[in-house]
């Protein structure tokens, strides 16, 4: 058993009462290797905004647990390095699918963990998320649950259409199960590709995909029932525009591809979402990178050399999400 407390970790709670309070979001931004871990920190650091780490099932088979927990310490340690006095870092499960998944990561040094029992039955989603939340409890590890199914592939849970959360919903999940954050279902969905060009429309001048707006009014809904209730976005990547066509460019192929527009997350920043989930942005930027540097030198085989610039465009992105879209900086001095 390894305390994250041990690691110099903390768990949401404090981040999140302060956020909605604040009228901000915490990112949390998924890592799978150390060019996006140190890009992460980085940003942070700079902009003293806390931060979630998020570390899904399939990230942490890719990196391996033991690796992920000093990584996760190194990362506070090079915070502190970086100037970052008192770092506040969260190393968190993303989608956890089973509450054996979840424990190991309670006992192997995160500090919250997610249970994404979403897909399941009403009854069945409040028995595992409850049973969760009593084991991590116990070690002072938040969790967060999810109520609601979003469109799109959920790890390995597809669905092709999303069910916004039925806010009344909410009050019985949350009193039954103890969960510390609540992952709603409002219109946003995984990937690069979260509308289909059939549920958008087109802007004339540009031609390009305008999505359709999220579901304030579901979210509005919910926020009424539980007053001040930690509310987490997944889905959130905006999909840049210039990361898309500078991948298409230099030989990729992603066409029509649709996030969420930067002007909504603002928006929802300011309530109380209080963690904004951005994973594809990353990749997308990564992807950009590298791509440039293949195409631009074809004879270059040093990694370092492709992904040092990948890391650096992931770096100036978590920096303008953190500054520009949800508001956390200057918020952990
Ligand atoms: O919500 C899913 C995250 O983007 C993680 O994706 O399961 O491919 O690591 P992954
Ligand atoms: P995106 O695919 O929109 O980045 O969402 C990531 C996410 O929700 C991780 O849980
Ligand atoms: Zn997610």
């Amino acid at each position: 058993m390894v305390s994250y407390k041990e690691l110099g970790l903390v768990n949401t709670r404090e981040m999140f009462a302060k956020a909605i309070k604040g009228g901000y979001a915490i990112p949390a931004f998924n890592f799978n290797n150390m060019e996006q871990l140190q890009a992460i920190i980085k940003a942070s650091a700079e902009t003293k905004s806390p931060v979630i780490l998020q570390v899904s099932k399939g990230a942490r088979n890719y990196a391996n647990q033991t690796l992920l927990r000093y990584m996760a310490q190194g990362a506070v340690e090079y915070a502190k390095e970086l100037g970052w006095e008192h770092p506040q870092i969260c190393l968190h499960l993303d989608h956890g699918d089973s509450f054996e998944l979840c424990k190991s990561c309670v006992d192997f040094g995160f500090s919250s963990v997610m249970i994404d029992a979403s897909s399941l039955p009403y009854e069945e989603n409040i028995a595992l998320t409850k049973k969760v939340v009593e084991y991590a409890h116990k070690y002072d590890v938040t969790v967060e649950a999810e109520l609601g199914v979003l469109a799109g592939v959920e790890d390995e849970v597809s669905s092709a259409v999303s069910h916004y959360t039925k806010p009344e919903e909410v009050v019985d999940f949350a009193t039954r199960t103890g969960c510390d954050s609540l992952a709603i279902s409002i219109g946003t969905s995984h990937g690069a590709y979260k509308f289909t060009p059939e549920q958008c429309t087109r802007d004339p001048k540009t031609g390009k995909l305008v999505p359709p707006p999220l579901a304030f009014d579901v979210l509005d809904a919910i926020m009424e029932q539980l007053p001040g209730f930690p509310i987490v976005l997944h889905g959130s990547s905006s999909v840049p525009q210039e990361y898309v066509d500078m991948i298409n460019q230099y030989g990729g192929k992603l066409p029509d591809a649709v996030g969420i527009p930067e002007e909504q997350l603002r928006k929802a920043a300011k309530s109380a979402v209080c963690k904004i989930n951005i994973d594809s942005d990353s990749r997308l930027a990564f992807t950009a990178a590298v791509r440039k540097v293949f195409a631009e030198k074809p004879g270059e085989f040093d990694p370092r050399k492709y992904c040092g610039p990948a890391r650096d465009l992931m770096e100036e992105l978590y920096k303008h999400k953190i500054i520009n879209v949800l508001g956390s900086d200057g918020k952990a001095e």
